[in-house]
């Protein structure tokens, strides 16, 4: 099979989008536009990606560099059109043979078998092939004119079309694919004697049936090829995704009675066999083993959660936190990089960060790992089966051993052996009747119009 390429687009301004952060930048699911395009591209085994930016677009440049490689990053210094685009990385991909798809870094959900699909068009000899899509309100994309065979005769820009062309359905999602040396060659002859003054890729396809070489339209679906130019586009993007995840989900027997509420990641990872009640995030690097049970208001990051654990509600499980199997965390706790233990548990009200839970060891409520000093942060180790009572403060460096136990209330500095109990907190001493005598005394030199010195 001949080698594959992308061009990815990302030079447009993005002006709609009112934001200082560069369009392609916005994220669905987590993972910003630009990288989808890029995904896609090695999903379909593309061999280089070059993406297309603006001249003064530093933070994108860099974003793009670093998924890319700073020598697939191209400059379209004036943006004179979508084919001036694509020409912008003829010198990157001089030396290419193959064929190439062409992708808008704006539009992010396109789905790998719709990328094959265009690759599999140029692979049996078409020279040039779109990805079209029935379009429910076509009016500003480009028309696909179709023969009564099928096959593609040209692509009209909807300002430059008949009345007879508005009325076709066929829309041009921007997707394109060529053999890439064909593509540069057929460039050269790309004129902007149109409407819009402007270098428009889909005349390839017509300058490819001049030359009598095959043009083929591939299909998709509307919503596959959604692009975003404002906010609310984004956002009706991220629906999209959100309700094709939540759906991929419950097909694969994760219960979810409130999917509308759940939100996921590109790249969260669920079990089948999980149940996830209502109003639970899935940020980023997440995965959930099946039987686990994420109760309502969670929020989980770079989190593993292991079989059968219950997590939430009102957890919040941050980058580094592993919970081990039929583990509990439960209501206002908070996990940072630990790793808890099977069966552990702790259910309420606790921070803890950096560490290690044993298992089977309860954390009682309120409990803290202080972890942190103000510059350097240091671990906290509890060995399998202790005991830490309510409201403690374990401060870090130090260990708890197995079987341990820590008495409530107090602020451990130093390490606990094993099967000790440690108590570190002041002593309690209990003064017979000192409370009556006091407010006896108080009292009377209330009612007496005294004083104590001090008092406003
Ligand atoms: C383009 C297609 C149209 C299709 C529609 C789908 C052309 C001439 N028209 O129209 O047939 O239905 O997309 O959305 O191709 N870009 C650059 N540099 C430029 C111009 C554009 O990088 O000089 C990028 C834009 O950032 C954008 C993409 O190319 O991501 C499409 O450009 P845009 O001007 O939005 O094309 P449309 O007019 O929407
Ligand atoms: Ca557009």
């Amino acid at each position: 099979m001949a080698d594959r390429f992308a061009i990815i687009l990302a030079a447009g301004k993005g002006t709609r989008m009112k934001s200082p952060r560069p369009k392609v930048l916005h994220e669905i699911g987590g993972r910003s536009m630009l990288a989808w395009s890029v995904a896609l591209a090695k999903d379909l085994g593309c061999k280089r990606s070059v993406v297309v930016v603006g001249p003064d677009m530093p933070v994108l440049s860099e974003a793009a560099a670093k998924l890319v490689g700073a020598e697939n990053v191209v400059i379209q210094h004036d943006q004179l059109g979508t084919a001036n685009a694509v020409d912008a990385a003829r010198d990157a991909l001089k030396n290419a043979e193959g064929h190439a798809i062409v992708l808008y870094a704006d539009t992010p959900l396109i789905p790998k078998e719709a990328g094959e699909r265009a690759f599999a068009e140029i692979e049996t000899g078409a020279s040039v092939c779109v990805l079209g899509f029935r379009a429910k309100l076509p009016n500003r994309y480009g028309r696909l004119v179709t023969t009564t065979d099928g096959s593609l005769e040209a692509i009209v820009e909807a300002n430059d079309a008949t009345e007879a062309q508005l009325q076709i359905a066929l829309a041009n999602s921007g997707v394109m694919s060529a053999p890439v040396r064909l593509m540069f060659d057929l460039l050269r002859e790309v004129k902007n004697d149109n409407a819009k003054g402007e270098y428009y890729l889909t005349d390839l396809v017509g300058l490819a049936r001049a030359r009598n070489l095959r043009a083929a339209a591939a299909q998709c679906e509307e919503r596959d090829v959604q692009g975003v130019n404002s906010q609310a586009e984004l956002a009706a993007v991220e629906r999209v995704f959100q309700d094709g995840m939540r759906d991929q989900f419950m097909v694969a027997g994760v219960t979810i009675p409130a999917p509308e509420t759940v939100f996921f990641s590109h790249d969260t990872k669920i079990a089948p066999g999980v149940t996830i009640e209502p109003n639970v995030v899935f940020a980023t690097k997440v995965s959930v083993e099946t039987g686990a049970v994420i109760r309502a208001f969670s929020h989980l990051e770079g989190a593993k959660v292991g079989p059968g654990a219950l997590v939430g509600p009102y957890a919040r499980l941050r980058p580094g936190a592993v919970i081990g199997k039929d583990a509990h965390i439960g209501n206002f706790v908070e996990v940072k990089n630990v790793t808890i233990g099977e069966g552990a548990k702790a259910n309420h009200l606790s921070y803890l960060g950096d560490g290690e839970v044993g298992a089977g060891a309860n954390i009682g409520a309120g409990t803290i790992f202080c972890n942190y000093d103000g510059f350097f942060k240091y671990r906290t180790v509890i060995g399998e089966g202790a005991f830490i009572g309510s409201n403690s403060s374990l401060v870090a460096p130090v260990s708890i051993g197995a079987g341990g136990y820590v008495g409530s209330g107090s602020v451990v500095v130093e390490d606990v052996p094993a099967d000790a109990l440690t108590i570190a907190r002041g002593r309690q001493s209990n003064k017979d009747g000192w409370a009556k005598t006091f407010r006896a005394e108080k009292s009377a030199a209330k009612k007496a119009g005294q004083k104590p010195d001090g008092a406003v």
